[in-house]
């Protein structure tokens, strides 16, 4: 059975090379500058609390750090205001799609190939590292979370955001529903059915990896990113507040986004994502 234990660090980049992350949700020719705008205009739609719980300005006069950075739209929002901005991804992927994504919009960034474990950056370097949906991916969270305490300055801040196990999309979607449906869809295919899109990507990595495929630990890491992502962590609150405290930071205040009902009505969706949202937002300082 593959497990977050069992995969390396270069299957994670493989996976995020072949997947550059939102790319699937624009209906526009990738690079365009026609396709960066739509997939802006997507992202701050859809991910609606960013523009209102992440304060871009902040990084006014400031040192910026953003790891993980899938097509760059996050990082245009900091780079529009800070004093300088350096951008970090595994992949050559998303360096590219952010390099092309910051010369769309003539902006200035130090965007960088590198790994959230081992930061190729000088120690008390930046005011405000930044990293969103990154952390859970990767082989091992707790380093990256004593990286970045490194290449913080003095009382530097860390904005995160990881998967939230105390979600509807935990319990209901991935461990209830998904799990239901992929036993209907396997029971499907013995009788001489096939499934279709990621089902049947699911019904090839059941027969790949077995009933461990469907574990109780298992399972979910394969149902946020698509099927053939490997590593995708869950976290409780305490879980994520441990493991900052135990890197050297002190957090200061932790919010939920994310309960997509269809974006009518994004104040409600902000309402029922504050208790059981999928995004748990972090905002930490270095102790
Ligand atoms: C789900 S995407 C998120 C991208 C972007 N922050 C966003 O919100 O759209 C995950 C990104 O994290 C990167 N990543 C995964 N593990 C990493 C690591 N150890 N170091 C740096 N980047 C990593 C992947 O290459 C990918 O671009």
């Amino acid at each position: 059975m593959k497990t977050e234990t069992t995969i390396d660090l270069k299957q994670v980049e493989d996976f995020w090379n072949n997947n550059l992350c939102g790319k699937q949700f624009v209906d526009a020719k990738f690079p365009s500058k026609e396709f960066y705008k739509y997939y802006r205009d997507f992202r701050y739609k859809k991910t609606h609390h960013l523009d209102i719980y992440i304060d871009w300005k902040s990084a006014t006069n400031k040192d910026v750090l953003e790891i993980g950075l899938g097509i760059g739209a996050d990082a245009t929002r900091w780079a529009e205001f800070a004093k300088s901005y350096t951008g970090v991804d595994l992949t050559a992927e998303a360096v590219y799609a952010t390099k092309l994504h910051f010369e769309h919009l003539s902006l200035k960034g130090n965007i960088l190939q590198g790994n959230a474990e081992a930061l190729d950056l000088p120690d008390a370097n930046f005011d405000i590292v930044y990293s969103h949906g990154v952390l859970h991916h990767t082989t091992n969270t707790q380093q990256t979370f004593h990286e970045i305490n490194r290449v913080l300055k003095p009382n530097g801040q860390f904005i995160v955001m990881l998967y939230a196990k105390g979600s509807f999309n935990y319990w209901i979607r991935i461990q209830l529903y998904f799990r239901l449906r992929l036993l209907f869809e396997i029971l499907k295919n013995k009788l001489g059915d096939s499934s279709k899109g990621n089902w049947a990507l699911h019904i090839h990595n059941f027969k790949k990896d077995g009933w461990s495929y469907l574990s109780w630990k298992n399972f979910p890491h394969h149902c946020t990113d698509g099927p053939d992502c490997y590593i995708a962590n869950i976290y409780y609150q305490s879980e994520i507040k441990d493991m900052l405290e135990k890197a050297g930071f002190k957090v200061e205040k932790m919010k939920k986004g994310h309960f997509p009902i269809g974006g009518k009505y994004p104040k409600l969706e902000r309402f029922f994502a504050k208790y059981i949202g999928f995004h748990q937002l972090v905002w930490a300082k270095k102790q």
